[in-house]
């Protein structure tokens, strides 16, 4: 049997399958699914060492490390976190909370002992330290799904950026990107349709796809696999007591796409930007 990696110049340690071998990889990276309810149970050391084993691994920017890791196993703070998080239930319910910060203090520090100027502050470097982060929170989160924990990303770390900042105490140059909650599941909501590959892949030359007919099915799909069930974005200017103008059968993911970016909670996030320049981070 072939491995993929003879195809190539193999590179121990990554000796490869067979394409049509078992691949636990690939298995656990197509098995993904968010899951916001867990057990009241914690995660022992032992599992949090590769977990954060796993996150250190991940690729980081130019090898320039622009992210911190607060791991927050201390349930009066993850319930503090939980109402900066748009009260999500499950950020104080988890086993643990990681919260993945943009980090740009030791280049500053660095820089500053050895007299050099810092020329960091502009947006690319907000780029990276947030590419950082998150490429060490999916990794978190395959390592954690591998041992059969739950998870889910939580970019609401940043509703209350400065809430977030003072309760973990981050200081300037540190800010919270993304968070991942990891637990014992206690649901399971099964595997989300994704937008077809036709709308979302090309080759050589970007191509939209076929943006009507991919979206209509999708939202078919969507609609059927039942979780926009009981979680109807709001619309802005229908009361909560009011009926939903739009029927069953017309709400799937465009629609409630549409509602979330063109919804009230876009202005939430708005004074971020201002609160990253404090921090250190310019957006220029
Ligand atoms: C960067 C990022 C931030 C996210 N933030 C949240 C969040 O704050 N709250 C939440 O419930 N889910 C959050 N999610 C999970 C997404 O809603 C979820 O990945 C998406 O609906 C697809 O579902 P799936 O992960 O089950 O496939 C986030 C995901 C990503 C990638």
């Amino acid at each position: 049997m072939t491995s993929t990696n003879d195809l190539n110049t193999p590179r121990p340690p990554f000796t490869g399958y067979a394409l049509d071998e078992d691949n636990p990889v690939l298995e656990a990276l197509l098995a993904h699914r968010s899951v916001r309810a867990y057990k009241d149970v914690p995660i022992p050391e032992r599992a949090l060492g590769p977990i954060l084993d796993a996150a250190q691994r991940a690729p980081t920017s130019s090898n320039l490390h622009s992210y911190s890791i607060v791991v927050v196993d201390d349930r009066k703070i993850r319930e503090r976190a939980r109402d900066l998080c748009g009260n999500q239930a499950f950020v104080a319910q988890c086993g643990v909370l990681l919260v993945f910060c943009s980090d740009i203090s030791r280049h500053i520090h660095i820089c500053a002992e050895r007299g050099y100027p810092y020329r960091g502050d502009q947006i690319n470097t907000v780029l990276v330290a947030h590419g950082d982060c998150n490429l060490a929170c999916q990794n978190a989160a395959v390592a954690a799904q591998s041992l059969g924990y739950g998870t889910c990303m939580l970019g609401n770390v940043r509703n209350d950026p400065q809430g977030m900042s003072d309760l973990l105490g981050l200081p300037k140059y540190v800010y919270a990107s993304v968070g991942l909650a990891i637990g014992v599941p206690a649901e399971d909501m099964g595997t989300k349709p994704r937008l077809p590959r036709s709308l979302m892949v090309s080759r050589n030359r970007y191509e939209p796809g076929p943006v009507k007919q991919a979206l209509a099915a999708y939202d078919d799909e969507m609609r059927l696999s039942g979780c926009y069930d009981g979680r109807r974005e709001p619309l802005n200017d229908v009361p909560p007591d009011h009926a939903d103008p739009v029927p069953d059968e017309g709400y799937g993911w465009s629609e409630h796409s549409a509602r979330r970016m063109g919804g009230d909670n876009q202005t939430q996030r708005r004074g971020l930007g201002e609160f990253m320049e404090g921090k250190g981070f310019s957006l220029l």
